[in-house]
């Protein structure tokens, strides 16, 4: 015999209100971790503070002493000599430990921006990993964009779809620099100047795009056309550079034997190095030499010379050439002389769970 439709119904409500109970009871668990979670996170972010302070006291303290000439016998220096050793030893755990607690402050950018009381900080290696992936696929994906807008503006000149192409530009630099703060909220180590050359990248674009379509602009536009596709098609090589990087960084942070992979993260990344930088360096030349043409534009042409547009974005591309050139030569340097085992050990840290 059929059942009756009404008991059915009946029944199935009442199952549901059983299936509610045992939710609410998990949620209200869930909301008890939270609560003892951040209290924990509180109570270790204090007990960490205070660890770094008490060892920089030490620290100095030592230093004092070695720096007083008190008479200290060789055993004694050598006791002071393996303090400071374990000391620091310590202090490079405790930064270690403080990747997995929130920032307690997002920066004045963000706080303009999304609101201080917004906590952008990821807490796990794997949320690390995860967006930073997602901030290499975001670049590349509007890069594509960008080259199709760019070759659009090439095909068929118009002043609506330049300011098209500028408005993405702008959009597309200003979004960079909110999810690069984010990125260094959790500890990147993306280079100031990055940052910087995306802020000017926005104004560039912004000045380009408000700029009057006469005949400077005219002249100018397949100039800086070129220039965007060419820097575009670069930054689609550092997306293969990066997120190479990036893979490697955290599938070796996975592996228990790390100095076989430590090496071969390192020739990685060295050979990859050696194939970006000459595409680099001719990318900061077409910058500087943009900055050139326009400079002298602004000064052999007198419509071009009543233009503040020409002279401002021939001074920001000198500028970019000059920061990106320095910053480039600064990283190079710093990876050959630096003892990259030690990095690489801080890198990995940071994309992958501590197993314990
Ligand atoms: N934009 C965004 N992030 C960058 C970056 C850039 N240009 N250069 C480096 N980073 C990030 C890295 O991903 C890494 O991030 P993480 O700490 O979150 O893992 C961090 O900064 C440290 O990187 P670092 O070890 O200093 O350099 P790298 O080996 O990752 O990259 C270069 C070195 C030279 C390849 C890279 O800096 C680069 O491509 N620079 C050129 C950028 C440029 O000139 N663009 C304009 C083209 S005209």
């Amino acid at each position: 015999m059929a059942e009756d439709p009404v008991e059915s119904l009946i029944k199935d409500t009442a199952s549901v209100i059983n299936d509610f109970a045992s939710a609410e009871t998990t949620h209200k668990k869930y909301l008890k971790s939270l609560e003892t979670l951040t209290a924990d996170g509180a109570a270790s972010s204090k007990a960490l503070k205070h660890v770094s302070y008490v060892s920089s006291q030490i620290k100095k303290d030592i230093h004092a002493l070695n720096k007083s000439g008190t008479a200290l016998t060789d055993e004694q220096k050598q006791k002071l000599q393996h303090a400071k050793a374990e000391l620091d030893k310590v202090n490079e755990k405790l930064k270690t430990l403080q990747y997995d607690l929130p920032a307690e402050n997002s920066g004045l950018y963000l706080s303009i921006i999304l609101g201080s009381a917004l906590n952008v900080t990821l807490l796990d290696a794997n949320s690390r990993y995860r967006y930073k992936k997602d901030y290499e696929s975001f670049k590349m994906t509007v890069t594509y964009v960008v080259l199709v807008m760019l070759f659009l503006c090439y095909m068929f000149p118009s002043r609506a779809i330049d300011a098209l192409a500028n408005f993405l530009l702008v959009w597309y630099y200003c979004t960079l620099t909110i999810r690069e703060s984010i990125l260094r909220v959790n500890r990147s180590r993306i280079k100031g100047w990055w940052v910087t050359h995306h802020y000017i990248s926005c104004v560039i674009a912004g000045i380009t795009l408000t700029w009057n379509d006469g005949e400077c602009y005219k002249e100018s536009r397949n100039l800086l056309i070129g220039l965007t596709a060419y820097v575009s098609l670069l930054q689609l090589l550092q997306h293969r550079y990066q997120t190479g990087c990036l893979r490697r960084l955290h599938s070796l942070g996975q592996r228990d034997d790390m100095d076989i992979t430590v090496e071969g993260f390192s020739s990685w990344m060295f050979k990859g190095l050696t194939f970006l930088i000459p595409f680099l360096l001719v990318g900061y030349f077409v910058q500087a030499y943009c900055g050139y043409c326009l400079y002298a534009m602004y000064f052999s042409k007198k419509s071009c010379g009543e233009e503040w547009q020409v002279i401002v974005l021939s001074m920001l591309f000198f500028l970019v050439a000059a920061g990106n050139l320095i910053t480039i030569l600064a990283v190079v340097i710093r990876k050959v002389t630096t003892d990259s085992k030690l990095n690489i050990t801080d890198l990995t840290a940071k994309y992958h769970p501590k197993k314990e």
